[in-house]
């Protein structure tokens, strides 16, 4: 192929080339300045005073707290999720500062992925990969980390592929449900704990999952009124996709997408009652419940001013669209 240097490159489409920066978006620029000042050490957690407390703690509870981390997990372990649009971001050119916001996001989601890690291993090294089992519901808890992960692989698939399927705006918005029930969660337990240095990995978990929570309403608001009707039924439908997949941790996995043992939802409730009488704060079902009302009327307020309908939660005792067709391909939302 021969080139004619006297005139300028053609670059091909979807190319992080060339590089390119724009300084308008006066708000993705507050955002990304507010990330850098937010940021936070998960080492400077005092895992050691953690550790301390386990050593305090019987077997079954600190297999308990172990046990809601690794859940955890399955929606934290979101790195991966935030470098994948990272590159995506960049291959489309958007703004420059939207840019550096999930270059933030990434990391941040690193931070959490990491505390998870400490988490574990201050209470109980090794789980669930060394961890022997001692008795049947032992079993049950190792086996139902593990299934919640692979649910977490088919997860990955699907959000793969997801960008072949949707547009970026979609996308993040899709980000939008699940960054408002973690910022409720978080909140919460981290008012909720006896156990001091956890409630302060909560709070500062919460100050950054609020700032992600502003960055796909930022998203969401710049290109609601410009979305067809077709494009915003694909919203309502990641609406109801965020609430399904978050909710193995949030409140209780709905039957649609998640394959799990058929113990799962008991093994767990013992497992968190036993976390509580620990001192480590889980809402109740009660509390679970409210907490996503608030997330979903939240989000519900601002996608009705776009009208984007929201969608039907039966779970929770809410109308809306009814959203029949959601498919194990369809799931993109995290924390
Ligand atoms: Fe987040
Ligand atoms: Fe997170």
């Amino acid at each position: 192929m021969s080139l004619d240097f006297n005139r300028e490159p053609e670059f091909p489409p979807y190319n992080v080339y060339p590089p390119r920066w724009s300084f308008d978006n006066e708000k993705a620029w507050q955002l990304y300045r507010r990330a850098k000042r937010e940021q936070w050490d998960e080492q400077d957690i005092n895992w050691e005073k953690v550790k301390e407390i386990a050593s305090g703690l019987d077997r079954k509870q600190r297999l308990a707290i172990a046990y809601w981390w690794s859940l955890l997990s399955t929606f934290d372990n979101a790195t991966p999720v935030f470098a994948y649009a990272l590159v995506k971001s960049h291959e489309l050119h958007l703004d420059t500062a939207v840019k550096g916001v999930i270059t933030t996001i990434t990391y941040d989601e690193n931070r959490h992925n990491v505390m998870c890690g400490l988490a574990i291993n201050s209470v109980l090294p090794g789980y669930p990969f060394d961890f022997k089992p001692q008795d049947d519901l032992e079993r049950k808890v190792k086996l139902n980390t593990l299934w919640a992960w692979y649910n977490g692989s088919r997860y990955w698939k699907a959000y793969l592929e997801a960008y072949s399927k949707y547009t970026m705006d979609v996308l993040f918005t899709s980000f939008m449900m699940g960054e408002a029930a973690a910022t409720t969660v978080f909140s919460t337990m981290s008012k909720g704990s006896k156990i001091e240095e956890f409630g302060k990995a909560f709070k500062n978990t919460a100050v950054d999952e609020t700032r992600h929570y502003a960055f796909t309403h930022l998203i969401m608001t710049s290109n609601a009124a410009s979305m067809n009707d077709e494009r915003k039924k694909l919203v309502s439908k990641q609406v109801r996709a965020g609430f399904v997949f978050l909710s193995l941790i949030t409140y209780r996995p709905p039957k649609d997408f998640w394959r799990l043992p058929p113990w799962y939802l008991e093994v767990t409730e013992k497992m968190e009652d036993l976390a509580r009488s620990a001192g480590f704060y889980i809402p109740e079902m009660k509390e679970k419940e409210e907490a996503w009302r608030t997330a979903i009327m939240r989000v519900g307020a601002t996608l009705g001013r776009y009208g984007v309908p929201m969608p039907a939660i039966p779970e929770l005792g809410i109308t809306g669209e009814e959203i029949k067709d959601l498919k194990e391909d369809d799931f993109v939302p995290v924390f």
